[in-house]
């Protein structure tokens, strides 16, 4: 089992481009970290636990949150393991509708995976949004305000569906961005997830039923900005390599 502080290093890399290396990219930082990670063997993804007590978060159930966690979270680690085992099979013989339909799940687990421990890694916290992202949010989106306004409406704009709302530092523009999204394969494919919110109906409607602007409004209470400051700051370290 990963740790808390793996978990919370969650969102370092280009979600689409995720593959089996995407999981060891998630770790935390070591201090030697220019060495390559060691790749991941099909279908040994593990589990990462969640990384706050689910009791103390505000207006989102531990029912809620651990039921999200041990079904749907863990349901797409382990499908993304079997998904890898059976890819491990493949050969110049195999039916290249098999292999769509494989690859088209792959990418659909793995970005499942990244998103999920991104989400619970950017809760937590106690909603204040302070230090380098406010002035970096600031700066791009005019005032924080617009920025909250922008990402609540794209939330909005999923109720009743399913999907994601990401505030993605874009690697290829070298700017913050809001994507939304209906399903976990449709995403940003060069950049750094920093604030991710769930807006598939498992993540609301235990607490909530189809009332998913009260969901936004407890997801708000609960972001642990510390952490999207964090990832902010990689996010710039990575970037700057980049363009070295
Ligand atoms: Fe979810």
């Amino acid at each position: 089992m990963t740790t808390r502080r793996d978990f919370i290093a969650g969102g370092v890399a280009g979600v689409a481009l995720a593959s089996s290396s995407a999981s060891s990219v998630l770790a935390a930082p070591k201090p030697k970290a220019a060495a390559a990670p060691a790749p991941i063997k099909p279908g040994e993804h593990k589990l990462v636990e969640l990384p706050f007590k689910p009791e103390a978060l505000k207006g989102l159930s531990a029912a809620m949150l651990t039921s999200h966690h041990a079904n749907n979270y863990t349901g797409a680690v382990k499908n993304l393991n079997k998904v890898e085992l059976e890819l491990a099979k493949i050969d110049k013989d195999t039916p290249g509708f098999q292999v769509a339909a494989l690859r088209e799940r792959e990418l659909t687990f793995t970005n499942s995976k990244i998103l999920h421990e991104c989400y619970f890694g950017n809760l937590g916290g106690d909603g204040k949004l302070t230090g380098a992202i406010d002035k970096r949010l600031a700066t791009q989106f005019g005032s924080t305000a617009r920025w909250e306004e922008l990402f609540r409406a794209t939330a909005m704009s999923l109720g009743g569906g399913s999907g994601w709302v990401i505030l993605d530092a874009n690697y290829a523009t070298g700017d913050l961005r809001i994507y939304g999204s209906g399903g976990h394969s449709q995403a940003l494919a060069f950049g750094q997830p920093l604030l991710v919110l769930d807006m598939y109906e498992h993540a609301y409607a235990i607490d909530y039923g189809a009332g998913h602007a009260k969901y936004i409004d407890a997801f708000f209470q609960n972001v642990r900005w510390s952490e999207v400051e964090r990832r902010l700051a990689r996010s710039d370290k990575a970037q700057q390599a980049l363009r070295g």
